[in-house]
């Protein structure tokens, strides 16, 4: 039986008190937890108390006035939006209490909306809840879509250690890549990324030149780079490119957290047209179709060792969330980030 707790008055959430006008700035210094009345059930709705909140590195970017992004930016005085994983306290609607549900209303402790924008968690199939909160269609899409990885591969994924790179990696092993690189920020993200991810070999970007690791580790060149990072992570995977190499471009985290021209690198184009690289950057949208395409294979991959979650769970309730995000950015967490509400 669920663990339902008592309707509470009153209930938390995380507002956006001020945008975020330079990366120096913490996310943390923009966020406040504040206090409100609980919402009245309308005809049609569900409250869902929140079990699992996801943390993402664009939040940060979010926070700004104008992140020129393809999705909704945070809003002065209201609740951030984000993933989240809960379980529902009370129904207006034809969602049972008890139900576990998966919705982008994160950063507060409930959530009081109509039942269809709350999607069931197949936990059936899932070692927990908390794996829906996951980058894996963004992951996939540009693996498979866009980079069209295939068997034999060389693969280089940047900022392999984070939610989406290290899905993609796992992705690209899973589809038959002959060899899977990654790179991070620290001896033992690269240790994590070869002994529990599955990758054939990983780069320090903070202690080694990606360049000459990349020579030596493929020395006839990579087939796919997967780049979450941009700026001199990029400019090398061209100088390691073979030739007709496939690049899907998903994120520019050297520019997102040390701003300025960090994620923006140098295209050398006469090497690019020589070796005609496919230079595709790409913006997932999570259609259904999107959607359904990872979820068929995420269940299956998982179940057959194919790949794992990697994941950080932080415990501390909703008002650690605002620390972890900042701590994200500095790299102190693997794999997708998550944070445990505290149930009384
Ligand atoms: N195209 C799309 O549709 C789409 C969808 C989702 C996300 N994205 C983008 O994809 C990227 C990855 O997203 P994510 O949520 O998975 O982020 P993430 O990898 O969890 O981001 C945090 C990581 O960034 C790394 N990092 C920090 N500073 C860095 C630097 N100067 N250079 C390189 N890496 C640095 C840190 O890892 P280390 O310790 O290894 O440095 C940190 O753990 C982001 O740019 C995001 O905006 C794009």
């Amino acid at each position: 039986m669920p663990n339902i707790t008592a309707l509470a008055t009153t209930t938390e959430e995380i507002v956006l008190n001020q945008y975020r006008t330079d990366h120096t700035i913490s996310p943390s210094h923009c966020l406040t937890m504040q206090t409100i009345e609980a919402a009245r059930l309308e005809p049609g709705q569900v409250r869902v108390r929140n079990d699992f909140i996801q943390i993402t590195a664009v939040m940060a970017d979010l926070m700004t006035e104008h992140p020129g992004l393809p999705m909704p930016p945070y809003a002065l005085g209201t609740p951030l939006w984000g993933g989240a994983v809960g379980t529902v306290t009370e129904s207006a609607a034809d969602l049972p209490v008890g139900s576990v549900v998966t919705h982008m209303s994160g950063w507060r402790e409930e959530t009081v909306a109509a039942a269809e924008t709350f999607w069931p968690v197949p936990i059936e199939v899932l070692p927990g809840a908390e794996y829906v909160l996951n980058q894996g269609v963004t992951a996939y899409h540009g693996i498979v879509d866009i980079a069209q990885v295939r068997e034999g591969d060389v693969v280089f994924v940047s900022g392999a250690a984070g939610g989406a790179g290290s899905l993609a990696g796992q992705i690209a092993k899973a589809l038959g890549a002959k060899t899977v690189i990654g790179s991070a920020g620290s001896d033992a993200k690269v240790a994590y990324l070869v002994d529990e991810l599955g990758f054939d070999a990983a780069i320090n970007y903070r202690t080694e030149s990606i360049a000459s690791r990349l020579q030596a580790l493929a020395s006839e060149g990579i087939d796919v780079f997967f780049d979450t990072v941009g700026g001199d992570q990029f400019e090398a995977a061209v100088q390691a490119a073979a030739p007709g190499a496939r690049f899907a471009l998903c994120g520019a985290l050297a520019g997102q957290i040390d701003g300025g021209d960090a994620g923006s690198p140098r295209l050398d184009i006469m090497t690019a047209i020589v070796k005609q690289i496919e230079i595709r950057p790409f913006t997932t949208f999570h259609t259904p179709h999107q959607i359904q395409a990872w979820n068929q294979h995420y269940g299956l991959w998982l179940s057959e060792g194919k790949i794992v979650f990697p994941h950080t769970i932080v415990n501390g309730g909703l008002e650690a969330a605002p620390a972890v995000l900042d701590g994200l950015l500095l790299g102190k967490f693997r794999g997708n980030v998550i944070v445990r509400l505290d149930r009384e």
